[in-house]
């Protein structure tokens, strides 16, 4: 991986230094067999992420960090492949596959440009991987080559709203007030090196999309569950039950879809 783009190789540096804190909600992921989503841990039985018929499906997960999104597909009876950046946050999902007695492919990579041919997948999944962290004009086409015609696109990101609402200071939640313009948040480069994010507006989300071969069929705005909890500190319950935190944008690859 030498010719990374400048985000991925900044990013990439990040997460591997970051992979240790996700090492115990790896574990956690791991072990369980419900899958939860986002940073409130809401269950699929309430959101409803993944396509109901996994089985003997070719599913890739993009950016996959330590895997635990592969595992609950690989139960599901899905052909899975994950593909991550980091190095060390692989090295996590290695040991647990392992542990857990699964065996799916883990590869060392850029999620903006695959190691795999054209049309070689039904479902492509991103939960906070590269659909937040690569850029979107990179990764979503690319995304739509690796699809089959009718495959399905599954991610999750924090909203747009929210991309305007956090504070640029590591440590701090969204505040009630807007902080930054709706105009600019395509690329943003959080100080004190926290990394580089892509936040679209959903204009920008929807042009893409269509652009690269999908048809929306849903978006979700994740609403947590009265109660809930989160390790992270960008927001509270009260702002994420007020107003959407994350969403889960929903598309699938027009048949007739020729790049
Ligand atoms: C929050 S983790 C999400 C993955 C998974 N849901 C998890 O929590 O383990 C973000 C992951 O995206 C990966 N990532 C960032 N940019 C990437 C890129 N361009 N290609 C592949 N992976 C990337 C990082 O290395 C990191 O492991």
């Amino acid at each position: 991986m030498t010719d990374l783009p400048e985000h991925a190789r900044r990013n990439r540096a990040l997460w591997d230094v970051w992979a240790q804190e996700f090492i115990t909600p790896a574990e956690e992921n791991w072990a369980s067999d419900t899958p939860i989503w986002g940073m409130w841990g809401v269950p699929e039985s309430q959101l409803g992420v993944l396509p109901d018929d996994l089985a003997d499906r070719d599913v890739i997960e993009l950016g996959c960090g330590t895997a635990y999104v592969c595992a609950w597909l690989a139960r599901r009876g899905a052909c899975v492949v994950g593909i991550d950046v980091s190095e060390a946050q692989l090295a996590t999902a290695r040991r647990l596959r392992r542990q857990h007695c699964l065996d799916f492919p883990l590869v060392h990579g850029n999620a903006e440009a695959v190691p795999y041919p054209d049309s070689s997948f039904d479902v492509a999944i991103s939960e906070y991987g590269v659909c937040l962290w690569g850029d979107p004009q990179r990764w979503v086409p690319e995304a739509a080559r690796l699809l089959k015609p009718g495959g399905q696109l599954v991610f999750l990101v924090n909203s747009f709203l929210l991309s305007l609402c956090m504070p640029p200071e590591e440590g701090l939640a969204a505040t009630e007030r807007l902080l930054r313009p709706a105009f600019g948040t395509y690329r943003i480069e959080w100080p004190g090196d926290q990394g580089i994010g892509f936040y679209p507006s959903h204009g920008e989300w929807i042009r893409l999309l269509r652009r690269s071969g999908f048809e929306i069929e849903d978006l979700i705005e994740v609403l947590p569950p009265k109660g809930a909890t989160t390790r992270y500190p960008f927001v509270t319950l009260e702002w994420a039950r007020k107003w959407p935190c994350e969403e889960i944008w929903k598309a699938r690859k027009r048949r007739d879809f020729h790049p």
